[in-house]
């Protein structure tokens, strides 16, 4: 079947602004739409500009605006879109080239929260152990592959690009409920600030976006819980 892919591209060295092209690309319905970029770029267009590694939804490197939607590229098939597809770069983020996306503001906000491990204790001889119970308290969060599509499609990250966004809250999550981790205080006080939580107004769209299928609003809300419950 023949599909007409509509891409949203832009080059700094040759385009004043974005502007939409179309191509006409043979494919089979099982294809998925990473599979179209990259015979897109291999037939048509070289110069197309997109990133990918795993093609397998763990990298979380190929999200992008699909048919309107913030989705990995790699996860989408033709046969769940249909014959005329559009591609444009996440919203929300300054664009470099084509599909790439500036991703350093955001992983700032990522690095902001202490995405790791803090404990001062002295190491145990084998593993810091915990139980199933207590590991199942973050599971949710772990699952995070770091894509971005949910702090892209969120509308009060767009109405001011200052605040931290669901990504790093759910990393944040991620800690904070380890009951391992003793960095509670810390990531929650910089999570109470003025472009912390608070800036979420429970619109919903980074949980559709999640390809992870994470249930981002309630770790938000865990996390505004227990910032109210340390001040109590
Ligand atoms: Fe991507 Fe989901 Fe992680 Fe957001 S929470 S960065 S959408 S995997
Ligand atoms: Fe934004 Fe998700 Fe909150 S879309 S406003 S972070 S519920
Ligand atoms: Fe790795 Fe799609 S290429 S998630």
């Amino acid at each position: 079947m023949e599909v007409t892919l509509r891409i949203l591209r832009y080059d700094p060295d040759r385009d004043e602004a974005p502007h939409w092209e179309t191509y006409k690309v043979g494919v089979d319905p099982m294809d998925r739409v990473l599979d179209l970029l990259i015979k897109v770029k291999a037939e048509q267009d070289g110069s197309l500009s997109f990133r990918r590694s795993c093609a397998h939804g763990i990298c979380g490197s190929d999200a992008m605006l699909i048919n309107g939607r913030n989705r990995l590229a790699c996860r989408i098939r033709v046969d769940q879109l249909g014959k005329k597809i559009s591609v444009a770069p996440l919203p929300g983020l300054p664009v470099v080239k084509d599909m790439i996306v500036d991703m350093n503001g955001f992983f700032g906000k990522y690095r902001s929260v202490k995405p790791y491990l803090i404990n001062d204790q002295p190491e145990p001889e084998r593993e810091r152990r915990q139980s199933q119970v207590d590991r199942a308290r973050y599971d949710d969060t772990t699952k995070c592959i770091l894509c971005a599509a949910c702090t892209s499609s969120c509308p009060s990250f767009w109405a001011r690009p200052e605040y931290v966004g669901p990504a790093a809250i759910v990393q944040a999550h991620r800690f904070i409920f380890d009951s391992r981790d003793e960095g509670a205080d810390e990531r929650l006080e910089i999570l109470a600030d003025e472009n912390g939580v608070w800036r979420c107004r429970t619109i919903f769209n980074c949980v559709d976006a999640c390809p992870r299928g994470i249930n981002i609003t309630r770790a938000i809300l865990e996390v505004s819980s227990a910032i109210v419950g340390r001040r109590g």
